[in-house]
């Protein structure tokens, strides 16, 4: 008999082809996420489910779900699973790590050089008839990249390909992190930094942690107070990472001078954000790894991991590796 897997969005076709040829697939066909009662309906009736960012996954699903043996995320990212609840009932959760660091890396790079030479600012001002006079030397001053100071909050990968990129601009880059890396100190000839430093010293700060407990609005007030005037910050990484209120503060009082955002505290952000009133402050819809080549390879992956695990192996990038001790019975 197949195993079954509920789909929560209509994935790219390369892994959800070898997903509806393994398994018996059920696929959400909306754009919209499914409703937490439709996934736990779903869960309840099926070994496996593929998930995204958007779908909350907890005790309350598992609960509901006793066949249920793997949860298999199409993202990096995976907040919005409780890893930990899942490992207690022998569920395995895995995710998509790699294949985007690098469209992820290039995208806060976008969202870094629209900020600092006011790319979507001067396009608006051409499109509603603003530009009036031909050239004039103060129209639309930017901040210099270009041997500027980068810091880097967060060295995984994607820090790390973020400070990769910043040698083509002849930056002095810092990063902080919970952990030191000397061997990619000494590969990219970057410079570690307490945040507090970090933060003091930098022109671009680009935001690259995970969504932890610890890591919840750990740009906050204080901090924010702590930049340069002249700074710009960056996060594509979770919307919660910065305390919102305190951003929009920060910059319509001047304390930093502007920011690029991938990512906000709840999403969709509401049109009455006040964030979305300020000039100095690129916005995007959470789209860092929208790349057509990176989402099909994200679809492979989802669909790599499932088929593993239903060969009886562990699956190549599972997150929760205690849960290997506590396997569910019916996975042989
Ligand atoms: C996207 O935000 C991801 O975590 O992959």
């Amino acid at each position: 008999m197949q195993r079954r897997v509920f789909v929560t969005r209509e994935l790219p076709e390369r892994g959800l082809n070898v997903i509806k040829e393994r398994f018996d697939t059920e696929v959400w066909g909306d754009y919209a996420p499914p409703p937490k009662k439709v996934i736990i309906e779903k869960a309840s009736k099926v070994d496996a489910l593929t998930t995204l960012l958007s779908d909350k996954i907890d005790a309350e699903v598992f609960d509901a779900a006793p066949n249920l043996k793997i949860v298999s995320q199409f993202a990096v990212g995976f907040d919005n699973i409780d890893a930990e609840e899942a490992t207690k009932r022998g569920i395995y959760v895995t995710n998509t790590p790699g294949v985007l660091t690098n469209t992820t890396a290039d995208y806060a790079w976008a969202l870094l050089m629209a900020a600092a030479r006011r790319v979507v600012e001067a396009d608006k001002y051409v499109r509603n008839q603003r530009w009036k006079v031909g050239w004039h030397p103060a129209m639309l001053q930017g901040r210099d990249i270009f041997g500027a100071t980068l810091g880097i909050v967060g060295l995984g990968r994607i820090g790390a390909g973020i400070a990769e990129r910043a040698k083509g601009f002849n930056m002095k880059v810092l990063y902080h992190d919970v952990v030191r890396r000397p061997e990619v100190e000494e590969k990219l000839g970057i410079k570690y930094e307490e945040l507090d430093a970090l933060l003091k010293q930098s022109d671009f700060v680009t935001l690259n942690v995970p969504l932890l407990k610890s890591t919840h609005h750990l740009i906050n007030e204080e901090k924010l107070k702590e930049m340069k005037k002249t700074a710009i910050i960056i996060n594509n990484a979770r919307g919660p990472v910065i305390d919102e209120k305190a951003l929009y503060k920060a910059l319509k009082e001047g304390w930093i001078a502007g920011a690029g955002l991938d990512v906000f505290e709840q999403e969709p952000t509401p049109t009455t954000n006040p964030l979305l009133t300020l000039d100095n402050i690129v916005v995007a819809p959470h789209i860092s790894s929208s790349s057509f080549e990176t989402r099909s390879k994200m679809s492979a992956m989802v669909a790599e991991n499932l088929v593993s695990f239903l060969e009886g192996k562990t699956p190549p990038n599972l997150v929760n590796k205690d849960v290997v001790n506590i396997r569910r019975p019916g996975f042989e």
